[in-house]
């Protein structure tokens, strides 16, 4: 890239100089980054890089390789699309030994062999799955895994990754190759990221692979640069100009051509060496700076790989071997019924704080008390918490033997714990709902709701100032929100002229929004983001929807009869008309961007059945929902019609029959994808 004007005549010396200049300064970036061995001090470093860069400058010759070429590209108005030219696929996984014993006897059926197999094992990076494109030994283009045919293009974004090679040096650069790997933040520089962002009042990500997904797919690369993101390269996709016999040998090029590879690879013979490796895996877990989840198992033949092949999206010749979930004991020191934003009671355990894969954890939800009856769960119990990836952590099981006899029983509460309100069981049976339409806690939650950032994005309206403002009998509505002063925000403890006015720019600039997000922020019943969006696409405005007759929302095939119901009944509603039209007279400004006009009804799950089975990120009924609004159905049991088991944790007997049908599963998040239309329907 020639990026400042070049000079009649570069003097050979000075060519020279630079290239080794460039050479020595990527060798010593490797040492660092990849190696993490490095030769010489960071200011030496800087010094070497200061000097190149000037040299660069003056005489305008800048090499492909150069680090300099790292940063400083310009921000981006929006990431485009590439096309990956072999898919990216995914992996199938196992969840036992036993599990990884039968993924090689199928490698050996198919392959009609009984010759022990040669596998390699690595550890599973949680991270963002990413192929490297490189040209004639220069990178040329990154693209993200995207739905494994298409993905996004961040490469000056991954250029600032000092562990990727800009260059291939020191190995026979073939004229394509593309290389697949996956880009993750270390857990300590996750938690510093975090430290800082709460401190300076930004939300905090969840775990580091969201963190690194945020850090990679970012318009400025410079942010990107600040991120501290790593590599790990593992897999191969489109090459020409060099061969590979098996994936060892690929990974025996990558050390030498300088790449990033994973921190622990083992090639072994058997499956009894298989899980060997995976149990020193699961071993040096807590020791890796990373955060894994399990281990992937390849055959390391590239012929034999090709024999096995691929069914559907996953290749018969690599699984991925899942990690029990994280699970600790403790002790339930109370449980309380917590009231919801629409009333639901649900018990939550207050435990004895426990250190679980790296988080205290210090309650557990206990969902309801057929969950409570059913594991027979008991305020002063000794129980096993889980906790897997971003889930809330809940109770696995009751350790009997430890009970000592003064164990209590956790009952429903007849009245609201909160208001005193009389509660009520719902019409499925399982949970209890407070009726008290002024109960403080239901209002608070609605506030909170209102403005939470999927729904009116007011920043600085959480919990703690909400509860606040509602207790100081400022905003006992979120109409209020907007009749909020700024003077009498100064009357309170928490606020200063700084942080008032923040609230009140927050306010001001959430009152132009969508429909879509309006819809869901009103907190209707049943009514999520996924059926606001819906409502949106099939409603021309707001008014559109007053007074709707329930024939008219049911017509929208994706819309089940319970949420129809729900919007109905609302905009049925002479008070809540009146609210909708005081909060426009406040100034809100709603615009309508889904809108389609003559809407073709998308029903992209229809045909296919689908059964729902272990903890989910949300409800069973609720994912059941939206599986139903997409034109799906939902059935309570696997059989042979079944087209997806959707697998949250801790699945039980339902996996199983899967497996034994051959029934493909999936996880939530892969359901989600579907959803989101990201994700091929096959
Ligand atoms: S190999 C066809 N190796 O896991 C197989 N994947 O669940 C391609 N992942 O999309 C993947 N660490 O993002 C492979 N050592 C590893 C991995 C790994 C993490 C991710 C990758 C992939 C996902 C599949």
């Amino acid at each position: 890239m020639l990026k400042y004007p070049r000079m009649e005549k570069i003097p050979a010396d000075i060519k020279h100089e630079i290239e080794q200049l460039v050479k020595d300064l990527n060798y010593h970036c490797y040492l660092y980054h990849v190696l993490d061995a490095p030769e010489i001090s960071d200011a030496e470093y800087d010094r070497l890089y200061r000097h190149l860069k000037e040299l660069e400058e003056k005489y305008g010759y800048v090499l492909p390789g150069s680090p300099t070429q790292r940063v400083g590209a310009p921000p981006l108005d929006k990431l485009e699309k590439g096309q990956h030219a072999e898919p990216m696929l995914s992996l199938d996984n196992a969840f036992s030994h036993d599990e990884v014993r039968e993924f090689d006897q199928r490698v050996k059926r198919f392959l009609k062999s009984d010759e022990e197999v040669e596998y390699t094992i690595e550890p599973k990076y949680d991270g963002l799955a990413m192929e490297l494109a490189y040209r004639n030994g220069v990178l040329y283009k990154a693209l993200t895994r995207g739905d494994g045919y298409v993905g996004e293009d961040v490469t000056v974004n991954i250029k600032t990754i000092k562990a990727v090679p800009l260059k291939i040096e020191d190995a026979d650069a073939p004229e394509e190759v593309d290389i697949r790997g996956e880009v993750y933040m270390d857990i300590r520089e996750f938690e510093a990221l975090n430290a800082e962002r709460e401190k300076a009042g930004k939300p905090v990500f969840a775990n580091p692979r969201n963190a690194a997904a945020g850090s990679i797919r970012q318009l400025d690369s410079s942010i990107t640069a600040k991120r501290k993101l790593h590599l790990a390269c593992y897999g191969i996709g489109a090459v020409r100009g060099i061969e590979f016999k098996s994936q060892w040998e690929f990974i025996t090029w990558l050390r030498k051509a300088r790449f990033p590879v994973p921190a622990l690879i083992k090639r072994v013979k058997g499956v009894d060496a298989v899980i060997d490796v995976i149990k020193e895996i699961e071993e040096k877990r807590k020791d890796f700076s990373f955060e894994t989840d399990g281990a992937v198992i390849k055959v390391n033949d590239f012929r034999l790989q090709k024999a096995l092949g691929i069914k559907t999206r996953e290749p018969r010749w690599a699984t991925a071997y899942k990690f029990p979930a994280h699970q600790g004991i403790t002790r339930i020191n109370e449980i309380i019924a917590s009231v919801g934003r629409t009333g639901t009671i649900t018990p939550v355990a207050f435990l004895e704080p426990v250190r679980i894969g790296g988080v205290t954890v210090s309650r557990s939800t206990l969902h309801n008390w057929d969950e409570i009856d059913r594991k027979d769960i008991r305020v002063g119990d000794t129980v096993v918490v889980e906790r897997a990836g971003d889930v809330i952590p809940h109770v696995v099981s009751v350790i009997k033997e430890k009970r000592a006899g003064k164990e209590k029983h956790f009952n429903p509460p007849v009245k609201c714990p909160v208001c005193g309100s009389a509660v009520e069981r719902d019409e499925g049976g399982v949970a209890y709902r407070c009726i008290g339409l002024n109960c403080t806690a239901q209002v608070q939650q609605r506030i909170g709701h209102y403005a939470s950032r999927a729904a009116m994005d007011i920043d600085g309206l959480g919990e703690k100032n909400v509860e606040l403002l509602y207790s100081k009998g400022l905003v006992t509505h979120f109409v209020d929100i907007y009749k909020l002063k700024k003077d009498d925000l100064l009357e309170l403890p928490r606020y200063a002229e700084k942080s008032a006015q923040n609230l009140i720019d927050a306010i001001e600039k959430s009152k132009h929004t969508t429909l879509a997000r309006f819809l869901y922020s009103l907190g209707i019943v049943h009514v999520g983001e996924y059926a606001a969006k819906l409502l949106a696409r099939n409603f021309r405005d707001l008014e559109d929807l007053y007074h709707v007759k329930p024939e008219r929302i049911i017509e929208i095939k994706q819309m089940g009869e319970k949420i129809t119901g729900s919007v109905a009944h609302f905009f049925n509603d002479p008070g809540n008309l009146q609210t909708l039209n005081t909060l426009k007279s406040l100034g809100l400004n709603i615009s309508n961007p889904d809108y389609e006009t003559g809407s073709s009804e998308k029903r992209p799950f229809e045909g296919m059945t689908f059964v729902v089975t272990g903890t989910l990120p949300k409800s069973r009924k609720e994912v059941e929902e939206l599986i139903e609004s997409m034109g799906g159905h939902a059935a309570g049991s696997v059989s042979k019609s079944t087209s997806f088991l959707v697998l949250g944790d801790d699945p039980g007997s339902k996996l199983q029959k899967a497996k034994d049908l051959g029934v493909k599963t999936i996880s939530y998040s892969e359901l989600m994808s579907m959803v989101k239309g990201e994700g091929r329907l096959f």
